[in-house]
């Protein structure tokens, strides 16, 4: 992961480095640092821990001179996160620094090169091979030196160069990792993303696989890998990317939880015309929808998530084939799919790498690919056949809940959908499901209404520091996401099961105090989850169910606490189900003190494998 800026121009150049860099924290947060260009040499200033750090010890960036720099925020790959790991990372001589993202995967191979020719390494990093091979590579024409070190490395990168000898530029360099230029007004920039350099120019240069970009700060010159230049379009960013502000929440988290109601809204009122869905995004793949005999979903971590629920659906009233695989697997599991298969891959940020890379093998094996993304003019979105873009704006907190909504809302749309082009649904039945699509913003505001009581909840459990979250068919889907969401911000140790699964061997682990979170919103199942939480109850668990209003007087006393989620078609249940979950996992790691916005050692752009 990481994220890169750079600045070239007239301006004092480290304030608007790490104004960028406020705005790449989200790629990862645990160092920062910066190289500017000041008389003759490279200033270094690097530091572990948040970029809050950093700005105290540049005092802004006033402590550093210089009209030209880089500047980078990491989340660590190789070598902890420290100070001497923290990027820029300078050659031996001091005089080449570069910043980057990405994995170099044959950096010992290089560091052996190096070292066997004298070179001095200072970091545990990948990143610092590539600095030492520049300075190894140089013979007086940076540029030579860029193109051999780079047809040296294996891997993926993204990266800002700079020279002592070259104090008029800076090199960019790209393979499998976000970079884009930007022009300003007698100055340029590069970035990881456009958000870092937005305050300032709205006009950008996407650099592409394997090319090279020499920055001054009148021109943009761009090379392909064999040194020809390049004539590639500056495309006018017009999309609205306003700064998120917290306003008087104390965390964006909080915030996003709140703004479901509004984003579900945004999502999927433009997609409907009366009781109809109208997905034109579709228009230039129907045929291939048509004739497609199954469906992958695709993605990680909560998006994964959405995947299982749009398998459930999919093949319950669609009645079409699906499978949902987590992108890290699909790409080396030798995937049955071909022209036949409907590839629909979900990604907030659309940068996620293992999502990339296992759309781009589902398109290399013939199927055809829809994305499901919220970042506009992201690498998925560029790259797929189709994208239906989820409208949930910026999100800022690392944990996804309000993408993840939307992202939910989209897989009902795709599901009616299909199950409309297949006759699988009356008109009748999707008019039904429509007019109940359209009750979610109103059911999920009266869920945020009693959030008092899952405080309450989570005031009762939040020293439990293991937590079971069991359920059947969407119930299950459904306790994936609430585990997630409560150890990767609470740091409670947490597994979801599919309840019938748990007495196959888990069960040995419930004792006395267990906190189960059970889900019995799935009418058809409620009896067998219900005869599940009698088994554990009877091993000594607590148990906290979640079930729905319709259910309320056959759940009662089946749980120690129970919460009840308003009555909704089936195929919605999860829409309003993970709301409660989402507000009980905020409140207990609020109990717990946890950095609930930045969790350790996560990022909320994955961009490495
Ligand atoms: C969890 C979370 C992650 C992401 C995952 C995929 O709260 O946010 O599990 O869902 O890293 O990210 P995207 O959706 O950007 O591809």
């Amino acid at each position: 992961m990481c994220g890169i800026v750079g600045y070239i121009g007239k301006e004092e150049a480290a304030p608007i480095l790490l104004e960028g860099l406020k705005k790449l924290e989200y790629r990862g947060y645990d160092s920062a640092g910066l190289a500017i260009y000041n008389n003759g040499k490279l200033d270094v200033i690097k530091s572990k821990g948040r970029l809050d750090t950093l700005y105290k010890l540049t005092d802004g960036g006033k402590k550093m001179e210089g009209t030209a720099g880089i500047g980078h925020t990491r989340w660590a790959t190789h070598g902890e996160p420290s100070d001497k790991n923290s990027h820029p990372h300078v050659s031996q001589s001091g005089k080449i620094a570069v910043v980057h993202n990405g994995i170099i995967e044959n950096y010992q191979k290089m560091k052996e090169l190096l070292v066997n020719h004298g070179v001095k390494f200072s970091s545990d990093t990948d990143t610092e091979v590539v600095a030492q091979l520049l300075e190894y590579y140089y013979e007086g024409d940076l540029l030579e030196a860029v193109s051999k070190t780079l047809s040296r490395l294996e891997g993926s990168y993204a990266l800002g160069i700079m020279s002592v000898d070259y104090p008029d530029r800076i090199i960019a360099a790209r393979k499998e990792n976000p970079l884009i230029l930007a022009v300003g007004d007698n100055c340029n920039y590069l970035a990881s993303d456009v958000a870092a350099v937005v305050k300032y120019t709205r006009d950008v240069i996407y650099l592409d696989d394997d090319e090279i970009a020499v920055i001054t700060n009148d021109r943009i010159n761009i090379y392909n890998t064999d040194m020809d230049e390049l004539n590639k379009p500056v495309v006018h960013i017009d999309w609205n990317i306003s700064d998120p502000e917290k306003g008087s929440y104390e965390h964006f988290m909080f915030k996003e939880i709140m703004e479901q109601p509004k984003v579900i809204s945004d999502t999927i009122s433009p997609r409907l015309k009366g009781n109809e869905v109208i997905l034109n995004e579709l228009d230039n793949v129907r045929s291939k929808i048509d004739k497609a005999s199954q469906i992958y979903i695709l993605g990680c971590g909560s998006a994964y998530h959405v995947g299982v629920i749009g398998k459930y659906l999919f093949e319950k009233y669609a009645r079409i084939p699906s499978q949902a695989v987590l992108a890290s697997e699909f790409r080396y599991s030798s995937p049955l799919v071909d022209e036949n298969t409907l590839v629909i891959v979900i990604s907030q940020s659309g940068e996620t790498a293992d999502t990339i890379a296992a759309m781009r093998e589902a398109k290399r094996l013939g199927s055809t690919v829809i994305a499901i993304v919220n970042v506009v003019g992201s690498t998925i979105a560029k790259e797929a056949d189709s994208v239906i873009y989820t409208w949930a704006g910026i999100e800022v907190a690392v944990a996804t809940t309000k993408a993840y909504s939307a992202q939910l809302a989209v897989i009902h749309l795709l599901c009616l959908e299909l199950a409309k082009n297949r006759k699988k649904m009356t008109e009748h039945e999707i008019s039904e499901v429509v007019s109940e699509l359209k009750l979610l913003p109103s059911k999920i505001q009266r869920i945020i209404d009693c959030r008092e009581k899952l405080q309450y909840y989570a005031s009762l459990y939040f020293n439990n520091d293991s937590v079971f979250f069991i359920g059947r068919n969407l119930d299950y889907a459904i306790c994936l996401e609430g585990s997630l969401k409560l150890k990767e911000i609470s740091y409670i140790h947490s597994e979801a099961y599919a309840a019938g699964e748990l007495k196959h061997g888990t069960i040995s682990l419930i004792e006395p105090g267990t906190l189960v979170v059970a889900l019995a919103t799935y009418e058809k199942l409620f009896d067998k989850l219900v005869s599940n939480i009698t088994e554990v109850r009877a091993r000594g668990a607590d148990v906290l169910g979640f079930a729905s209003e319709k259910m309320r007087e056959s759940f009662e006393g089946n749980a120690d606490s129970a919460f009840y989620i308003p009555n909704t078609h089936e195929m919605l249940t999860p829409s309003l189900a993970v709301i409660p979950l989402q507000l009980f996992s905020y409140y207990v790691a609020l109990m717990r003190d946890c950095d609930i916005d930045k969790p350790r050692n996560l990022a909320k752009s994955v961009t490495v494998e």
